[in-house]
């Protein structure tokens, strides 16, 4: 079967989406085959990898409508192995739907349309938007894992107990194999003391949370670059625009280690 992981942090801009396209694509590149599924209205995962509303007619919302089927939304990306299921504004319609009583069995419906798709890719990668809402839960409810990106700034542990307990009530009740796949520090900036401070309290709390590089005691960071953020705005993941940079390194880390387990 095809390994489901999550992006999430209901904090917004915390590199949620940068993870979720950097880590599907460095996964492309290394030859597994990846879905990256947009489940964000507002679509910056789409935007990133190059599409904008006119180059596709249908999204997740249609899926999750009943209106299309997964197979059906699903569009080639310019990255090799790599598709994507669009997102649009209009998916914060589906909140309705999520939330109305009636609807049985409403945190499992992504689960359900990511099964009819069954096993043909390696991996597919959720991003998620910025809050602890039924598409979060959605996300999580359909996933193995998550990935928590924890920006190096001040207030980053913040919320984090609230997802935490999400997570694990998630575990104990619909969906029993969600695990934590690890903690991602992101934006780090060296000269910054309140960036090693972040670093340092993720190292005391969950060392074995965090990801390593094949034979390293120092945990994968992404550091503070201007590559990642100027790579969206020419549709293209960090991995491809800059492919050399740091960032972009440090997401090809983070696919070996997930890859290898
Ligand atoms: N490591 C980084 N260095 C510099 N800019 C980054 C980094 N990671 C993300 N960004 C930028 O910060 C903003 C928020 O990141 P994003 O991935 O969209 O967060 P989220 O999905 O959690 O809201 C974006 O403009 C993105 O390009
Ligand atoms: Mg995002």
């Amino acid at each position: 079967m095809s390994e489901i992981i999550s992006i999430a942090n209901q904090k917004g801009g915390v590199g949620k989406t940068t993870t979720a396209v950097n880590l599907a694509a460095s996964l492309a590149e290394r030859g597994k085959k990846v879905l990256l599924m947009d489940i964000d209205p507002q679509s910056n995962a789409t935007t990133s990898l190059g599409f904008n509303r006119s180059g596709y007619e249908f999204n997740i919302y249609h899926v999750l409508l009943g209106i299309k089927k997964i197979s059906e939304v699903i569009l080639k990306t310019d990255i090799k192995n790599l598709s994507l299921v669009p997102s649009n504004i209009g998916l914060v319609g589906i909140e309705k739907e999520f939330y109305n009583p009636k609807n049985k069995n409403r945190e499992l419906i992504l689960r359900h349309k990511v099964q009819e798709i069954g096993n043909s890719y390696d991996y597919i990668i959720i991003d998620s938007p910025p809050a602890l809402g039924p598409i979060t839960i959605n996300a999580l409810s359909a996933s193995d894992s998550v990935i928590i990106p924890i920006q190096c700034e001040f207030f980053a542990l913040e919320g984090l107990a609230q997802l935490l307990n999400t997570v694990s009530l998630l575990k104990k009740t619909i969906n029993p194999q969600l695990q934590i796949k690890g903690f991602l520090p992101t934006m780090y900036s060296g000269q910054n003391n309140l960036s090693k401070q972040v670093l340092d309290d993720l190292s005391h709390h969950f060392k074995d949370k965090l990801f390593y590089p094949k034979g390293s005691k120092e945990c994968i960071v992404v550091p503070r670059n201007v590559k990642i953020a100027e790579s969206p705005s020419f549709g293209k993941p960090v991995i491809k625009y800059a492919s050399t940079s740091k960032g972009s390194l440090s997401y090809k880390a983070l696919a070996l280690a997930v890859i290898k387990g």
